[in-house]
């Protein structure tokens, strides 16, 4: 096993050495622009880590820890359109950078790239690894349906809530994990316990970004702070200030959350900030990071697998739940 900052190193070093820019250029420039912003590359190192984990040279995974990241930042950039977001790791968005139509474009064009870098595989692996990736591509499509659909909803559920953010983020976290797992061709129950390990995970990953976007640093969280206030996103903040508020702070974050696009939004985000902090769901939503990512650790108490090996793991949820970007 390497440690976590050596996967993220091999990681790193594999993506700046990728040449993608070719003709015709207003397609493949923007693939490397979001590509070449990084990012953390979570998603690749949980394949990695997850090879290994069972036995496996991480090398013979990198084709599909890349396949994974590449189809992580396609679907960024679609959905960077669809959250009319400006910015994205410090960085102008690709559809600002270009426009709409190229975002479109050069995100299918990924979609297609990801897949190619599964036909390196043998057949026996190639064809767990095309089925699992096609399920969760198709899930995570439906999250983001969803989550569009949530937007003009006033009553949407925290199971509603929670299915969606499984669907458009946890799935492909326990994807990622159970490629390496395929790669290494070890046993279905501890492909099925490193999914749900990461799947959890998942879910606390996207609970944080949820408080993140609302009370992260402008200076270093890298995408607008308030991006989901001004798209009424019916977020676990959200539903659960809903819940817990007082009548009066009810009805203004409902009020709040009818209202379309003005040009300053400056003073609907620190209002629904307040009301967030002020009906105790902040403080829940952080206790919800920390019980998924607990559940997360118990999946991985029920593996086989050496302690050393299980504290990578541990260290690895540790830190996502601490991040700050
Ligand atoms: C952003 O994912 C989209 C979500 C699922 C929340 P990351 O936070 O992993 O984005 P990067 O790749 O590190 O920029
Ligand atoms: C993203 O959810 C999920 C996918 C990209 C599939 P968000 O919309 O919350 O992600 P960010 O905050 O823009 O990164
Ligand atoms: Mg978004
Ligand atoms: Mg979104
Ligand atoms: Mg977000």
């Amino acid at each position: 096993m390497h440690s976590i900052s050596q996967y993220q190193e091999i990681i790193s070093t594999h993506f700046n050495g990728l040449k993608i820019t070719k003709e015709p250029k207003n397609l493949y420039e923007p693939i490397q622009y979001i590509l070449n912003l990084g990012g953390k590359r979570m998603r690749p190192v949980l394949t990695l880590m997850a090879a290994e984990i069972f036995d496996c040279d991480y090398s013979s995974a990198l084709n599909a820890a890349t396949a994974v990241e590449v189809f992580h930042n396609f679907s960024l950039i679609h959905d960077d359109i669809m959250d009319d977001a400006p910015l994205r790791r410090g960085n102008q968005t690709v559809h600002e950078k270009w426009n709409i139509n190229t975002g479109i474009l050069s995100g299918d064009a990924m979609l297609i790239l990801a897949y190619k870098h599964f036909e390196k595989y043998e057949p026996i692996v190639f064809s767990a690894l095309a089925k699992l990736f096609s399920k969760t591509a198709l899930e995570v499509c439906e999250g983001q349906q969803y989550d569009v659909d949530f937007e003009t909803r006033e009553d949407v559920t925290i199971a509603e809530y929670l299915k969606m953010i499984e669907y458009k983020t946890a799935v492909l976290v326990g994807a990622a994990m159970k490629m390496g797992a395929i790669v290494a061709q070890t046993t279905d129950q501890n492909q099925n316990l490193i999914y749900d390990f990461g799947l959890n995970l998942g879910i606390a990953f996207q609970l944080q970004d949820d408080y993140l976007d609302v009370f992260g640093n402008p200076e270093t969280f890298g995408k607008q702070i308030g991006g989901d206030i001004i798209e009424n996103k019916k977020t676990y903040l959200y539903l659960k200030a809903k819940e817990f508020s007082n009548e009066k702070d009810k009805q203004q974050l409902l009020n709040l959350f009818s209202t379309q696009l003005t040009d300053d939004n400056s003073e609907k985000i620190k209002t629904v900030q307040t009301i967030f902090d002020r009906s105790g769901a902040s403080n829940k939503t952080q206790e919800a990071i920390k019980m998924y990512t607990q559940k997360a650790f118990q999946r991985l108490k029920e593996m086989q697998i050496s302690d050393e090996k299980k504290q990578i793991l541990y260290a690895f949820g540790e830190k996502l739940m601490n991040r700050t970007v």
